[in-house]
């Protein structure tokens, strides 16, 4: 599978929605839109591969081609991957132990190197350590997503992967989506995060449950990206700072300040007197 279209179909009050929008392997697509406009239900549309059966009557195309009734109900849907907006594990079994056991249930059989490089991609997305004996059930919120992203990049043949807001929960997101698109899949995501929306190529606005524009990110967007990006770096290591029992009484201001690429090329080329 190559590439997978959304068409359009109709909003909240029954008006047609103007939609039609292909995305190849690499892409990433955001969607933001108001809580209740309908980004969950896009995603839900694309889960189960849609064909005007849904209330929002979208369709949903691979390759161009309607997807067959074997790629649709097959069970354990090979094509798109969802990772949801709760995750509780309930099993009681170790990392380790639970890694190997996806992997066993996807045909594969995880070797050990494998097991280690989900563990050492799952650590890369949370600042919480996670360790291959710990018991499933006692990750924290991060931890967990951090697990299924890892594993969902590097264990799941879904070319197409699905995120339902994923917010700054103890996960280093920029770096979940380089790993996730990294392995060459389709990635939505919904977000109300700038820095998310901003990564992705282009954005769908939702509203009243119906795409009303495609955004596609601009050069001052990009620009505005890299300087967020160091924001939220920081931010986040304001966290791993309490965490560790300091104090944040430092002079925010001037750790917050960021210089503009303009500024910092004026410094270089103005001589020092
Ligand atoms: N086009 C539509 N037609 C009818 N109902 C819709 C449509 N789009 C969304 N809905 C419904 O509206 C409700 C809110 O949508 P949801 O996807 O949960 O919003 P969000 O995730 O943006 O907060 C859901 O019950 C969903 O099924
Ligand atoms: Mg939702």
């Amino acid at each position: 599978m190559h590439s997978l279209t959304l068409l359009g179909g109709h909003d909240k009050e029954g008006y047609p929605e103007i939609l039609d929008v292909t995305l190849n392997r690499g892409d990433i697509l955001c969607i933001v839109g108001p809580t209740g406009a309908g980004k969950s239900r896009l995603l839900e549309d694309i889960g189960c591969l849609a064909q005007g059966d849904t209330p929002t009557g979208r369709r949903v195309l691979l390759d161009h081609q309607i997807p067959g009734e074997g790629q649709r109900f097959s069970r354990g849907n090979p094509i798109v991957a969802q990772l949801s907006q709760s995750m509780h594990f309930i099993m009681d079994i170790s990392v380790r132990e639970f890694i190997l056991m996806h992997g066993e249930s996807r045909c594969l059989e995880p070797e050990e190197p494998l097991v280690e490089r989900i563990l050492s991609c799952a650590n890369e997305l949370t600042g919480e350590a996670i360790h291959g004996d710990m018991p499933l059930t006692q990750l924290s919120g991060g931890q967990s997503r951090s697990l299924m992203i890892a594993d969902t990049a590097l264990l799941s043949p879904s070319p197409v992967v699905l995120i339902d807001e994923l917010e700054n929960a103890g996960v280093d997101r920029q770096r979940a989506l380089e790993l996730l698109v990294g392995e060459d899949k389709i990635l939505l995501i919904s977000t109300h995060d700038p820095v998310l929306a901003l990564l992705g190529d282009r954005r769908l606005c939702i509203q009243r449950g119906a795409v009303r524009q495609i955004i596609q990110t601009t050069p001052g967007e990009r620009r505005n990206l890299a300087f967020l990006s160091v924001i939220n770096k920081r931010f986040l290591s304001l966290r791993e700072r309490l965490r560790e029992g300091a104090l944040l009484d430092f002079d925010m201001p001037a750790y917050f300040a960021v210089e503009s690429e303009t500024d910092k090329e004026e410094k270089e080329a103005t001589p020092r007197v």
